[in-house]
């Protein structure tokens, strides 16, 4: 139990890699804030992390809202008493589109919530932190942090390098208040989001020629890597990316192009029916 008693607060913790993170940190004796905009989802990994003893709360918050995460960090405050440990992970991604039919609205959406959203958390849970000298920010980033998404479009991937961006200054502004920040970087992973944008026969080619390890990631998987980014373990870490891919970024998979164009046409031809 490496995390007793802390107090985690992980966004979009209602369904996906946030519910599969949220229940490690709780197996290692951290308290829960389950944020998410679905209230009955975030309930519902309540619920989980009760029915093992551990302890639990949902707060309903639609991140990109600055005026929603100030007033999601302050019930977190009141109720556990500081934020030791925040996991921005809530991410959203459109539909893949190539850029030159990319709608303004989709753009701003991802950035609003994949980006903005992610600093917006930080920025709320500094004073807390700050006061303490000490606190543990993981992002949840993607390899489309590092290079381009392999399922969907630019939109994502330029949502995710600010995010690595993001999270290299603040490693930088906060070490002296002894406050570590990095990313994990999931490669494929399947949760509701992937399953929303691609089909099995996609999935299936991407694990068996683009990931050297020959599968999807596991919820839990992710959420290994961040307890142990969390954990006392990882103190002297603080600015890196962690791609946790199945060896995806190595670089020895095929070239997809023809694959992932065939996606897009498929996604756009199903759109206009
Ligand atoms: N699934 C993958 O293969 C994969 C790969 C790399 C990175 N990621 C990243 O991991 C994170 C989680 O992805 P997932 O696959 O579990 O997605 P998901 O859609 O299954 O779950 C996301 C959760 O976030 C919540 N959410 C969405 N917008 C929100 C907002 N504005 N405020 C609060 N909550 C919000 C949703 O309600 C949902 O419960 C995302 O940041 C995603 O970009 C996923």
């Amino acid at each position: 139990m490496e995390l007793k008693d802390k107090v985690a607060v992980v966004t979009g913790s209602g369904r996906g890699i946030g519910e599969g993170i949220a229940l490690v940190l709780a197996r290692e004796g951290a308290r829960l804030v389950i944020v998410d905009m679905n209230l009955d989802d975030a309930n519902g990994v309540v619920k989980k992390i009760a029915a093992k003893g551990g302890k639990a709360i949902a707060i309903r918050t639609d991140i990109s809202k600055k005026i929603e995460v100030g007033a999601m960090v302050a019930e977190t405050v009141k109720q556990f008493g500081t934020v030791d440990i925040l996991v921005n992970n809530a991410g959203i991604e459109g539909p893949p589109t190539l850029v030159k039919d990319l709608p303004e609205a989709q753009w701003d959406r991802v950035l609003a919530i994949n980006l903005k959203g992610t600093f917006l958390c930080c920025q709320a849970v500094l004073p807390p932190m700050m006061a303490q000298k000490k606190g543990k920010i993981v992002n949840i980033a993607s390899t489309a942090a590092i290079r381009m998404t392999f399922f969907g479009s630019a939109d994502y991937t330029v949502s995710k390098h600010g995010v690595a961006g993001l999270t290299q200054h603040l490693a930088w502004e906060l070490a002296d208040s002894n406050i570590t920040v990095n990313a994990v970087c999931p490669g494929g992973v399947l949760t509701p989001l992937m399953e929303q944008h691609t089909t099995a026969e996609y999935r299936h080619t991407v694990e068996e020629r683009l990931i050297p390890l020959g599968r999807m990631c596991t919820i839990g998987e992710i959420g290994e890597s961040v307890s142990f980014l969390a954990s006392n373990r990882a103190d002297m870490i603080t600015g890196q990316l962690l791609a946790v891919d199945g060896g995806l970024l190595t670089g020895f998979g095929e070239d997809l192009r023809a694959v992932v164009r065939k996606r897009m046409e498929d996604v756009k031809a199903a759109s206009k029916h």
